[in-house]
This record gives structure tokens, C-alpha cells and sequence, in this order.
């Protein structure tokens, strides 16, 4: 069945399915699983430390050619260096969750990185105060 959409053509896919970034469940296993069915699979970095994420980032690209992702929780103490490592490795696609991206798209635009910051409810700022 062809399903052909924009979205494809943006994220080099082959249909419009976005596996949800899950922290400690959407492992590079899944992620890789997921690109190679032709969808986008997406590694979630959740609060783990940056050399957990590179492991899995090694991982993804030996099991797959296909273009991934990697889910940022905006609340990780390791937020940081998971952005550094994320610019280091080139990830192709990035979607944030629990708080403001803003101030890493430029970063990860300039080297192509497509960016996708999840916006779950305009009542969420209520439900995490902290975040940006
Ligand atoms: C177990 C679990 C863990 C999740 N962890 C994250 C996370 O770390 N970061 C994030 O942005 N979203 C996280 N989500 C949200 C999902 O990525 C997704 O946006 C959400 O489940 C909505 O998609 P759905 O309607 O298909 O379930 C998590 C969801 C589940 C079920």
C-alpha cells in the first residue's frame, strides 16, 4: 500500500508513522525495528546519562541504514550533554517533551537535524511548573 505523504518526504520514510519516544521502554532495538518497517523509530534519552545514549545510538546505526530518531526529555539533569551528543552524532530527527526546546533548534537545524517538540495539552505548564 503506497502512503506517500509530506511527512515522508521530510523524515526520508516510507509511511507516516512515528514511533513514540518512551523513556527506558523505546530502546535502540525498537527504534531500529521500527525504521527498518518503514516508519520512524525513536530511541527515548528520558533522565539516562549521555554515554547510555551514545551506546544506543552505536546500536541503532549498526541494525539499521534508515533515518531515527531520539526522544529529549527537556527535565533531564543530562540535558545538556545528551544535545552535545546528539550534534556529535548527527541524529536525523530529535522530538522534545517536558519543557521548551527553543534554545537547541538553531543548533540542530544548522546541521539538518529535523526537530519535533511534542506538545501534549496547553494545560501542561500547570503540571510541570519547573519546565521551561
Ligand atoms: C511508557 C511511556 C513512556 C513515555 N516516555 C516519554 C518520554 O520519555 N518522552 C516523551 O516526550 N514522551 C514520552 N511518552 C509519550 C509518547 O512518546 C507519546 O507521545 C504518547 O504516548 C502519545 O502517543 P499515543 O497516543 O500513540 O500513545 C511516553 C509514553 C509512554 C506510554
Amino acid at each position: 500500500m503506497k502512503l506517500q505523504t509530506k511527512l515522508c518526504d521530510l523524515l526520508g520514510i516510507q509511511y507516516p508513522i512515528l514511533q513514540g519516544g518512551m523513556a527506558w521502554v523505546s530502546t535502540a532495538e525498537l527504534a531500529a525495528a521500527v525504521s527498518e518497517a518503514g516508519g520512524l523509530g525513536i530511541i527515548g534519552s528520558g533522565q539516562a546519562p549521555p554515554e547510555w545514549l551514545e551506546e544506543q545510538i552505536n546500536i541503532v546505526k549498526k541494525l539499521t541504514k534508515k533515518p531515527f530518531g531520539v526522544n529529549v526529555m527537556m527535565m533531564s539533569p543530562y540535558m545538556e550533554q545528551v544535545m552535545q551528543l546528539i550534534l556529535d552524532e548527527r541524529v536525523p530527527v530529535v522530538t522534545t517533551g517536558a519543557g521548551n526546546p527553543g534554545k537547541f533548534i538553531p543548533g540542530l537545524k544548522e546541521i539538518g537535524t529535523k526537530v519535533i517538540p511534542v506538545i501534549p495539552s496547553v494545560a501542561w505548564p500547570s503540571v510541570w511548573p519547573r519546565a521551561g
